[in-house]
């Protein structure tokens, strides 16, 4: 199910509100998705005539329920064992040879990220997020060995995104490796994927372990793959916007302030991403989400895959132990202030990521 076909089960279901008033990417957009904790549609973007914005797919377990073909009604008990259940057996991807996504192309100097309408989600933040929900897909250079996962982009320039996560993620051991031997480190982002697609980016695999397979049976179905063209690596073809491009060696870039999941606003040090290409969709959807309040829709995953015993936060023993279990039992408050003890305690010696 991609997310044009969610959308509309979201419609038939009545559970999607549309908003074609006009709203304003700068602060609007993320206020009304803090406030109105149900999937929305923005159909009239200020600055973006014709545009359309989707948030807050994942958050409710009704619309989680029907993100993964289950039931409206389904309890969240019965969303769990089937999850589990399912993902006990990986359903491989499927590369074809083409795909919606690849409708239009832009190349190099022509790009310019900001021609999509990206919010300024909060308040908080002075920097326009284009990654919030969407995926990051990398290889290992040495052995390579794909991943993917959701790590946060905001704009830096026309072309130019930072990325922001641990050196202990996935994403982070292959940049030190491609960085060690001076080489850039290739990068494909696909944002308005199917729900699946992001719940398996977000989480903790075993390090190796291609989270393509793990969405394949989170949805039942193989994700369908198309070659990129300036990299070696593959995306969903029915991805509303992919991004090609590189990660440069040796430069670190501020990210944020950013309003993070613990709802404090954060800064850290960030690589920087270069888009060589960029392929969309006809009137593409954009997909992001507004993180920081207490429910928000990473928590919603989050407590999904604390209880798979997919909550993994790059390794870190104390978020294991002390925010795995609140977030498994969606204590959200206590989640968000355990994250922000931990921002100021000297365990955090890493400010980076997460
Ligand atoms: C919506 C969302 C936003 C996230 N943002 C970040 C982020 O900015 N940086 C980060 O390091 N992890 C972030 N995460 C968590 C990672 O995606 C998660 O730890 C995942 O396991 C990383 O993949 P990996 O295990 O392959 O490294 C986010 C997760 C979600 C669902």
């Amino acid at each position: 199910m991609d997310l044009r076909a969610f959308i509309d089960l979201l419609t038939k279901e009545n559970l999607l509100r549309r908003l074609d008033r006009e709203v304003d990417w700068k602060y609007e957009i993320g206020e009304i998705a803090r406030n109105h904790q149900t999937p929305l549609l923005f159909e009239n973007i200020k600055d973006y005539p014709g545009q359309r914005l989707f948030t807050n797919g994942m958050s409710s377990l009704e619309s989680m329920g029907l993100a993964l073909g289950l039931g409206r009604e389904t309890r969240r008990s019965r969303i769990v064992k089937e999850a589990k259940h399912r993902a006990a057996i990986p359903i491989e991807p499927q590369v074809v040879n083409s795909g919606p996504v690849c409708e239009n192309v832009v190349l190099g100097d022509e790009i310019d990220l900001l021609k999509f309408p990206v919010p300024l989600w909060s308040q908080h933040e002075t920097g326009r997020y284009i990654g919030t929900w969407h995926i990051n897909v990398t290889r290992d250079p040495e052995t390579g060995l794909r991943n993917i996962g959701v790590y946060r982009m905001e704009v830096k320039g026309p072309n130019q995104a930072s990325l922001c996560t641990s050196p202990k993620s996935h994403l982070g051991q292959h940049f030190i490796k491609a960085e060690k031997s001076g080489s850039p480190l290739e990068m494909a982002v696909a944002i308005g994927v199917s729900e699946a697609v992001v719940v398996a980016a977000g989480a903790g695999c075993p390090y190796g372990v291609d989270e393509y397979g793990l969405a394949g049976s989170l949805q039942q179905e193989a994700v369908r793959l198309v070659k990129c063209s300036t990299v070696n690596l593959e995306v969903p073809a029915d991805s509303e916007i992919v991004i090609e491009g590189i990660i440069r060696p040796g430069i670190r870039v501020q990210d944020g302030p950013y309003f993070d999941y613990a709802g404090a606003p954060d800064t850290s040090s960030a690589f920087l991403f270069e888009a060589k290409r960029l392929m969309f969709r006809n009137r593409p959807i954009f997909r992001g989400t507004a993180i920081g309040f207490p429910g928000a829709e990473d928590q919603q995953i989050f407590s999904i895959l604390a209880a798979l015993g997919l909550f993994d936060f790059h390794g870190s023993w104390h978020k294991r132990m002390i925010q795995s279990p609140l977030i498994q039992w969606r204590l959200f408050r206590a989640f968000q202030f355990a994250g922000r003890v931990k921002g100021r305690s000297l365990l955090n010696r890493n400010k980076q990521g997460g």
